[in-house]
């Protein structure tokens, strides 16, 4: 007897697996479907990129369950060679049957991922993790090539949310507590334990699309060879002010030189108003881009093609906006390049893959100069916590990340005035947009507004906006 689904074409017996296995069991979580197929747009969208110089894309399902996911892209991506992997023996079991029963050619491997990983080569790495990625992530660098495609899964949510801090430092090397840009946030820190990992392997990464709902958080990776991308890359690993009143924040610049007065970097002023400690530093997480406009703009096209739900392309839709964030008048995302902390990365890609081979003390130095800085963000921590400093600071000239899209949002029911009625929130984002900033909605949060405007304009003009509703209602 079987209990059978459809999903993406080809139909899976899921009969006796479980949503959370404890020993043997082979899981199945139908929930999941929307991650799937994020990650099967993923995959269309690189097979079709010609990143790939392969006639077929070798990929791994790595982590492979009732093989779900694997078998969908045998199905579905035509240039897709799917090897499916679980250590589980009852699961590649399954995984083997229900590619018989679909007819689909498959190879299926009962490996622990780590050892598959450093023995072979995949373009295309799919790491679904029931908890935390980061134990495979070195093996992941291993020998992915160049411009090969990572994407992890994690469901940690205690660690990644701030509700188990002793985790999220032993498995993340990071803090957080809970905000209201959480989701965003667990984004970069899972996104810094991958820069690290590929950092190990002289590798960087470009983040192609980062995806954020209620159970799960997925980022999508290409891999940039060379020791030059990955000391690019870890210098984009930054800690974090957090305002604790008002939920201000902002990164710490890249400077060797201690902050002295980090609650300068923030824009609001409540350091002035209240007596004692107002902030706390969170990370360090990953500070440039999330989004790549172009390649989620190619997941969405996908979605389309391959007839994907409503609630796929909806998701894609708001993701395609966020990344390309506009103000205005609208500009085109596709050229809006020039405003990337990547600038000229991608043109720089071919030299820094030609200096792979980079001699060691030029390592030596870089890697010098980071520690420096690490150092001199452990003297400004020691700063913030110690120091009594001046209780209204000017605000400090220093360069904040310029991004294309913005990092974070404002949730709107946090950040409004009191008693005042903002109507719709695609009115906000668009009177944002003629105040000359970048303004977008979130997929991270359905309430929240993603913008270069500052913490402190956002409110004065949200209650701007407010009182100009009120005599002009619709
Ligand atoms: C979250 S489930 C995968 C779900 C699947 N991708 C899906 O979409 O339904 C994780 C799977 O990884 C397998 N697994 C756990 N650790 C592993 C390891 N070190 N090597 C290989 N497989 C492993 C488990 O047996 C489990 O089936
Ligand atoms: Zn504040």
């Amino acid at each position: 007897m079987t209990e059978e689904i459809e999903e993406h074409g080809v139909r899976i017996n899921i009969k006796g697996t479980i949503q959370a296995p404890k020993k043997n069991e082979v899981m199945f979580n139908s929930e999941m479907i929307l991650n799937r197929s994020v990650v099967i747009c993923a995959l269309a969208a690189y097979t079709e990129s010609g990143h790939c110089t392969n006639d077929q894309v070798r990929c791994l399902d790595a982590l492979g369950a009732t093989g779900v996911a694997g078998l969908a892209w045998a199905r579905q991506v035509p240039k897709a060679s799917v090897v499916i992997n679980d250590q589980l023996p009852a699961a590649s079991q399954r995984i083997k049957e229900n590619a018989a029963s679909n007819n689909l050619q498959v190879e299926v491997t009962t490996e622990d991922v780590s050892v598959l990983l450093h023995q072979r080569p995949f373009d295309f790495v799919f790491l679904d993790c029931y908890g935390s990625s980061v134990p495979y992530l070195d093996a992941a660098f291993r020998n992915i090539p160049k411009h090969g495609i990572l994407v992890v899964t994690s469901t940690d949510d205690a660690a990644l949310y701030g509700k188990a801090t002793d985790v999220t430092l032993r498995n993340y090397g990071g803090y957080v507590v809970k905000t209201s840009y959480a989701k965003e946030l667990a984004a970069r820190l899972v996104l810094a334990s991958v820069v690290r990992a590929a950092a190990k392997c002289n590798k960087g990464i470009e983040v192609l699309c980062c995806v954020a709902l209620k159970s799960f958080i997925t980022v999508v990776v290409r891999v940039v060879r060379g020791p030059s991308a990955a000391n690019k890359c870890v210098r984009k690993i930054r800690r974090i002010i957090h305002c604790c009143m008002c939920e201000d924040r902002a990164f710490y610049p890249e400077t060797v030189y201690p902050i002295e007065q980090p609650y300068s970097l923030l824009s609001c002023l409540c350091r002035s108003k209240s007596r004692g400690k107002v902030a706390v530093e969170l990370g360090p997480v990953w500070c440039d881009e999330i989004f790549d406009p172009c390649f989620c703009q190619d997941m969405l096209t996908h979605a389309t093609n391959l007839h994907l739900s409503h609630k796929v392309i909806s998701l894609l839709q708001t993701i395609v906006s966020e990344a390309g964030c506009k103000d205005y008048p609208s500009s085109d995302v596709s050229v809006d390049k020039e405003n990337t902390l990547l600038e000229g990365h991608e043109d720089s890609t071919e030299v820094a893959e030609e200096e792979e081979e980079e001699e060691e003390d030029l390592h030596g130095q870089s890697y010098q100069s980071l520690s420096q800085s690490y150092q001199s963000l452990g003297q400004s921590y020691q700063s913030l916590e110690d120091t009594d400093i001046e209780r209204s600071p000017k605000r400090l000239k220093v360069e904040q990340p310029v991004l294309r899209s913005p990092a974070f949002y404002f949730n709107l029911h946090r950040h409004s005035p009191k008693g005042h009625d903002l109507g719709k929130i695609n009115k906000v984002v668009e009177q944002l947009r003629r105040a000359k900033y970048k303004a977008s909605r979130t997929h991270f949060d359905p309430e929240a507004i993603r913008t270069n405007c500052s913490l402190d304009h956002f409110t004065t003009l949200l209650a701007e906006f407010s009182k100009a509703q009120k005599v002009t209602p619709n």
